[in-house]
């Protein structure tokens, strides 16, 4: 069953099942594939990649039109630059022209543009471009968009470690004042709720390095679907598993049924 909905002069059509009182306020994507989507095809891995990223204006519009808060995708980790050469060339090259395309799309869109990771690693024209990309939709207030970006999880929890450090030596912290929320607080997502629901594409049953602090209490969904074959009605696959979890929290399912009875597995409102 559809629901078709006037939005922004076009018709989008979201599943009716979906809950939009049960969404994830943030998603977080391992967008993987693209390399064997290419090969597949017996094209070169940066096919691939170009066709990903009409894949990621697809979510990006998903996600605006429901009302997700925050988006974070992963498109660049600090150990893809271990990568052939002509490989990461091409990724920075399509990064640079994505975010020229697309800035002022973003910005009618009302979307927030983010970057996590590594920054000073990227070259400088990448730099400049999410610079000016970021400070042209800072006033926006819809779906921030987060590109994680040349990003280590263990190295931004190193990061942190280092920086509470500094602060427990130059006294402005007490040591038994550090706790979880002390952690979160010196990430680079300290400004973002931690994503309720993750997701990786194209058979892979792996992290990455990806967000590993954040994805503490994260559901976690994997599909076989490449990268640039990833559209809308996958996203809305994903969130109809999503909203059939049962989110415990280390609590028992009765516990859970007795806060919110009509939010409980299989109980549809
Ligand atoms: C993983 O697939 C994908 C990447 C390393 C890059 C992702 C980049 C994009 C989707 C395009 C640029 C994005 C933006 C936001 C402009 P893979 O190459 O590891 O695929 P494989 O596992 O099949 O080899």
């Amino acid at each position: 069953m559809y629901l078709c909905t006037l939005f922004a002069n076009t018709y989008m059509i979201i599943p009716e099942s979906i809950d939009h009182n049960k969404l994830p306020e943030h998603i977080a994507i391992i967008m993987d594939g693209n390399g064997r989507w290419a090969k597949e095809r017996g094209e070169d891995r940066v096919y691939g990649h170009y066709e990903g990223v009409r894949s990621v204006r697809a979510i990006v519009d998903a996600c605006g039109e429901l009302g997700i808060g925050y988006l974070t995708l992963y498109a660049f980790s600090a150990e893809n630059w271990n990568r052939p050469k002509a490989e990461v060339d091409a990724l920075m090259e399509l990064l640079v022209n994505t975010i020229r395309k697309e800035v002022e799309e973003l910005k009618k869109n009302n979307v927030r543009l983010h970057v996590i990771g590594d920054f000073e690693s990227l070259p400088e024209i990448c730099q400049q471009e999410l610079n000016e990309a970021m400070e042209m939709t800072a006033a926006n207030t819809g779906l921030n968009l987060i590109l994680a970006l040349s990003y280590s999880s263990r190295d931004e929890i190193a990061m942190a470690v280092r920086k509470i450090a500094e602060k427990v030596k130059s006294g402005a912290l007490r040591i038994e004042d550090i706790t979880d929320e002390t952690i979160k607080q010196h990430l680079y997502t300290a400004a973002f709720p931690d994503p309720e629901l993750m997701i990786r594409t194209s058979g892979e049953y792996r992290i990455s390095n990806y967000l590993l602090y954040q994805l503490a209490y994260s559901e976690l969904y994997f599909t076989n679907v490449h990268w640039p074959d990833f559209r809308k009605e996958n996203l809305y696959e994903a969130l109809l598993n999503y909203q059939q979890r049962e989110r415990r929290f280390g609590k028992t399912s009765e516990q859970i049924q007795s806060v919110n009875p009509t939010h409980a597995q299989g109980n549809e409102e």
